[in-house]
């Protein structure tokens, strides 16, 4: 318990930020939510209605924020709490044999003491299999070492989790030597001409890098010209699907750009404020950041009246009480206005009405990194980047079956098969390439034959998949496709909020069939029944679900289907796993307890 407290605690300058929000606001309550955590370890009833009767907000709407964030504990903790990433990544480099082995050590523990589970994407990728005690991350993490790490937890000792990535690594995208960094901001602040600014995004084509590729012109063109003289700029750091690392990245060895480019969006709009929204995972990137921010301030970079411009700009920011689907932009503001983390219907976009119902400009870690890149270098460099007509330069994830796993900076347009082979040094063991996701499981997995595809928006989409936020993961030919297709289905219905039926009910009602597929013996008329089922449950989803999540949770099955379609049979029909994982008996074991079925 202590090491939880240990955890939380290092994290005071960032909560001192949301408290000024509360403040404001009267409606964020994550910050006395912490602070009775940090007291107790968890969240007793008593303090929860001490709160309510203090704050008069009622206890129900209390206890439904803390109980829909993993950060926040309502009962007790063990004194070691073992979390294994069961995600893709980590799924192919045995964290499920990992987890086995760990029970195994642990069979004869008090539940006191120690408790086991799964854990959704720890943002540790390239590093796997990833594990996390009492929220400290390890990484590439063998059994005994989580014996030995959980053992000190239990015996109370301080645990300390290490950073892997502390040097940083000069980056092509990087226009500036250490002294002329923030010079674009420098010259706007002069020029004034954020007219300018917008015609050379437009014109440089930036697209949003955080999935879904929306012009980045477009967005803070109609946030500028919205009214309200209140705005805000968000950051998106939220960065939770499996096998997206490239924003951990980014914010270690680029830190001055993601900033400069929310000092010139809020330039640029008119926003005042700023919101740099992180996910929990990332302690070192939070204090990377945190230490850059103080540095602007002290430059007088941030803050009133910008370098005697008369240009005011204030930059925070807000740790991510957890989940997936706060990396969705609306879910994220309402996690910033201390609600439960439910996307909210649309239109209006977060343009229009967004943080606080004001006009919000919402962009990816990358997207605001291009920016500054562009405005210094200009638009034809920016061209030039890219090869075979893509633009830019774009930071790919690469994991899984990788000799190499890494985060790597490539021209846009780079083929999957360089960025597979080449950069992360191609499938080890001798092994040859089976299929690989472009993007996680939201992109859907593409055979072998399309290793040629290029690393790029169109591209990508003409193949079936999409760019999305570029997390390459690379399977062998060991690996069983369904297998992987009930791995990320399963995430999402891990991680959907529960909020629209169709997404809530439909990723259960999916998960159920894959497992039922993976078991194998059934009829035939099932079978057909089953796969009549899967495509109306897919078209339901996708046209009747709130947001991108219930959308996305059929593609890595469809994907499957397509390209990997007699594995599947060999299944069903035969009672056959080609690749000899869905028959293990650890494999159905572990499957089926994580869907309430008992073997
Ligand atoms: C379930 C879900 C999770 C998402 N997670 C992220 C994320 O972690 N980071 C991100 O930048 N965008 C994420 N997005 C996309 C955001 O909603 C939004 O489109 C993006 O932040 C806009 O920035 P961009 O235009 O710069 O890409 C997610 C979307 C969905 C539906
Ligand atoms: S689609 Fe899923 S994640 Fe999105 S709002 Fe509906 S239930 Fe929540
Ligand atoms: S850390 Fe396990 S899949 Fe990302």
């Amino acid at each position: 318990m202590q090491a939880i407290w240990q955890a939380i605690s290092h994290r005071a300058f960032h909560l001192s930020s949301a408290r000024r929000f509360s403040r404001e606001t009267n409606t964020v309550i994550f910050d006395d939510l912490r602070t009775i955590q940090l007291r107790h370890g968890f969240l007793p009833k008593a303090e929860l209605e001490e709160l309510s009767q203090r704050t008069q907000i009622p206890l129900y709407q209390i206890h439904s924020v803390a109980s829909f964030y993993p950060h926040f504990y309502l009962t007790p903790p063990p004194k070691a709490e073992i979390r294994v990433c069961a995600d893709m990544s980590c799924h192919l480099n045995g964290a499920a044999e990992l987890r086995a082995d760990i029970e195994r050590r642990f069979a004869n523990s008090w539940a006191e003491d120690v408790q086991i589970r799964d854990v959704s994407c720890l943002g540790r990728c390239d590093l796997s299999p990833a594990v996390s005690v009492n929220d400290h991350i390890f990484t590439n993490v063998t059994p005994a070492q989580a014996e030995q790490i959980a053992r000190s937890a239990i015996r109370g000792e301080a645990i300390h989790e290490p950073h892997s990535e502390q040097t940083r690594v000069p980056c092509k995208s990087d226009p500036y030597s250490e002294a002329q960094q923030y010079g674009v901001m420098r010259a706007l602040t002069q020029t004034k001409a954020w007219d300018d600014v917008l015609q050379l995004l437009k014109a440089a084509e930036l697209r949003g890098m955080g999935g879904a590729g929306f012009p980045t012109s477009l967005k803070w063109d109609l946030v500028r010209e919205q009214s309200n003289p209140v705005k805000y700029v968000v950051c998106n750091a939220d960065e939770s699907e499996p096998g997206t690392i490239k924003d951990r990245f980014i914010m270690t060895h680029l830190p001055h750009l993601l900033v400069e480019g929310m000092i010139v969006a809020g330039l640029v709009t008119g926003a005042k404020r700023g919101i740099l929204y992180i996910r929990h995972e990332y302690h070192h990137q939070e204090e990377i950041l945190a230490e850059e921010i103080r540095r602007c301030y002290r430059a007088g970079l941030l803050g009133k009246n910008i370098l005697g411009s008369g240009l005011d700009f204030d930059l925070e920011i807000f740790v991510s009480p957890g989940g997936y689907i706060c990396g969705e932009e609306s879910a994220l503001i309402e996690a910033i206005e201390g609600h439960r983390a439910e996307p909210r219907n649309k239109p209006p976009f977060p343009g229009q009405a967004g943080l606080w119902q004001k006009p919000t400009v919402v962009n990816n870690v990358e997207t605001f990194v291009n920016v500054p890149q562009i405005l210094a270098r200009g638009v034809d460099w920016f061209t030039q980047q890219g090869v075979g007509g893509s633009r830019g330069l774009k930071f790919v994830g690469v994991s899984g079956h990788v000799s190499h796993p890494g985060i790597f900076e490539v021209p846009m347009g780079t083929s999957m098969r360089d960025v597979i082979f080449q950069h992360a040094g191609g499938i080890p063991g001798g092994r040859q390439l089976k299929a690989f996701a472009p993007s996680g499981p939201s992109s859907g997995y593409l055979p072998a034959s399309l290793v040629d595809v290029p690393l790029d928006f169109k591209a990508l989409a003409q193949a079936g998949s999409m760019l999305g936020s570029g997390a390459v993961v690379v399977c062998d030919d060991t690996t069983c496709m369904l297998d992987m297709a009930l791995n990320a289905v399963r995430f999402y219905r891990n991680e959907s909020c529960g909020k629209c039926v169709p997404c809530r009910v439909g990723s259960q009602k999916m998960t159920e069939m894959l497992v039922r597929w993976t078991r194998g013996g059934l009829p035939d008329s099932q079978y057909q029944t089953d796969l009549a089922l899967l495509d109306e449950l897919s078209e339901a989803m996708s046209l009747t679900s709130i947001c991108g999540l219930g959308q996305i949770v059929p593609a890595p099955i469809q994907s499957v289907l397509k390209h990997f379609r007699a594995e599947i049979d060999a299944h069903v029909t035969k009672g056959q796993c080609p690749s000899g994982i869905c028959f293990t008996l650890a494999a159905r074991a572990g499957e089926m307890s994580r869907v309430g079925i008992r073997p």
